[in-house]
């Protein structure tokens, strides 16, 4: 029988690497792409797996839609019926969030609640995956884990905050198979361009070629857990093979600060980081969160998945790529 799931968020930097594996796994796979002005849809990321939609034998099926819209939702879930539904939609991006409170809560917590609604009201057996997130522990010392108390710093934070509890009230209030991966900071080529790892790599691939002098960066001192996308895309699909539902850490443990990712960086290009970065006030937060650490003990132990790129590898992964993509004309 073949499997089926459901993807939103099917355009972003995890939706693109884990339609990848579900197709290699041989799914049939299903999208939720949002409507834009530009004839183009915003599928850039999903190239390499795209199938015209004249072709026989198709396994790739993108729906236009928003997870704003609870009409669609269930619609789509009601007549595709999957069996794993994975809810990577999200206006993702911490600082944005900020400037745009209220829409951030309406797609990135509300639109889990709609989601899961659709899903009850269906009847649909899905076993539904929640992209929760460390950045839920905020001001919480490290390491964090799965029984850390949540302390968010931001409207996004706040908003999975929500959407994570929500995901636990569900799987409680009616015995649906729903489960959180708090998953901390991971990142790949196709890493949006204005999270920090992305700007330092494709700054770092213009400055090498000598059409840029410098970057712009925020808070140098800030210490994530950077681990490698196409990681992550796994441990969602492991967690929904288990036997139950259980929310898990997703992390490396290895933390490094911002200016270490950016020293790493420039030195695989052979340049100094102090050279090129200038610090700009536009790029700090109203409130920061210092520290993310995560520990993966768990997830280790009962699923079997650890991490196995780290931050200063997946630093010279994304240098490389980038200045790849500049030598083609990307
Ligand atoms: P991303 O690249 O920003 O992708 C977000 C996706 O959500 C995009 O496909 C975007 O569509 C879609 N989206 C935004 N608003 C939507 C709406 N109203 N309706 C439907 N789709 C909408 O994020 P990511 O890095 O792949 O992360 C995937 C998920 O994991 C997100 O929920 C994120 O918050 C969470 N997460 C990420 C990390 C990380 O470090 N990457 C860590 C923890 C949790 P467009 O392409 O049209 O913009
Ligand atoms: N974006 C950005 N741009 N961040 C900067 C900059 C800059 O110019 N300069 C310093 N930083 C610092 C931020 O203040 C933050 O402490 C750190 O770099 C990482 O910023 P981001 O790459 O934007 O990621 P994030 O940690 O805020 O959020 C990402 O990870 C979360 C998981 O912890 C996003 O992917 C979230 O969606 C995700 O949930």
């Amino acid at each position: 029988m073949t499997r089926t799931a459901l993807i939103t968020g099917i355009t972003g930097q995890d939706g693109s690497y884990l339609t990848e594996l579900l197709l290699s796994k041989g799914y049939e796979v299903h999208g939720i792409v949002r409507h834009t002005s530009s004839l183009i849809a915003n599928t850039s990321r999903l190239d390499a797996v795209y199938q015209d939609p004249h072709e026989s034998g198709r396994r790739l099926f993108l729906h236009k839609g928003d997870v704003t819209d609870a009409g669609l939702l269930g619609n789509l879930v009601r007549d595709i019926a999957p069996d794993e539904i994975y809810n990577l939609a999200a206006q993702s991006h911490v600082r944005v969030s900020f400037d745009l409170p209220e829409y951030t809560a309406n797609v990135t917590a509300l639109g889990a609640v709609r989601l899961l609604e659709a899903v009850r009201a269906s009847r649909v057996e899905a076993r539904i995956y929640q992209a929760s997130t460390s950045e839920m522990f905020g001001l919480a010392a490290p390491p964090q884990s799965e029984t850390t108390v949540f302390h968010p710093r931001s409207p996004y934070g706040a908003a999975k905050l929500y959407a994570h509890w929500a995901t636990v009230n569900y799987r409680e209030s009616y015995g649906m198979f729903a489960a959180s991966g708090i998953a901390f900071n991971h990142e790949s080529p196709r890493r949006g361009e204005t999270f920090v790892t992305r700007k330092i790599t494709r700054a770092v691939a213009r400055i090498a070629a000598g059409i840029e002098k410098h970057v712009y960066l925020g808070n140098l001192d800030a210490v994530r857990d950077w681990g490698y996308a196409p990681e992550y895309a796994e441990a969602m699909w492991l967690m929904l093979q288990h036997a139950e539902p259980v929310d898990y850490v997703i992390a490396t443990g290895r933390p490094a600060r911002v200016r270490d990712f950016a020293e790493a960086a420039f030195a695989h290009a052979g340049l100094d980081w102090r050279d090129h970065v200038e610090h700009d006030d536009r790029y700090e937060r109203p409130a920061e969160v210092p520290e993310l650490i995560g520990d993966p003990a768990k997830i280790g132990r009962e699923i079997g998945w650890r991490a196995k790129v780290h931050w200063d590898e997946l630093a010279r992964v994304m240098v490389d790529a980038d200045r790849a993509a500049l030598r083609a004309g990307e």
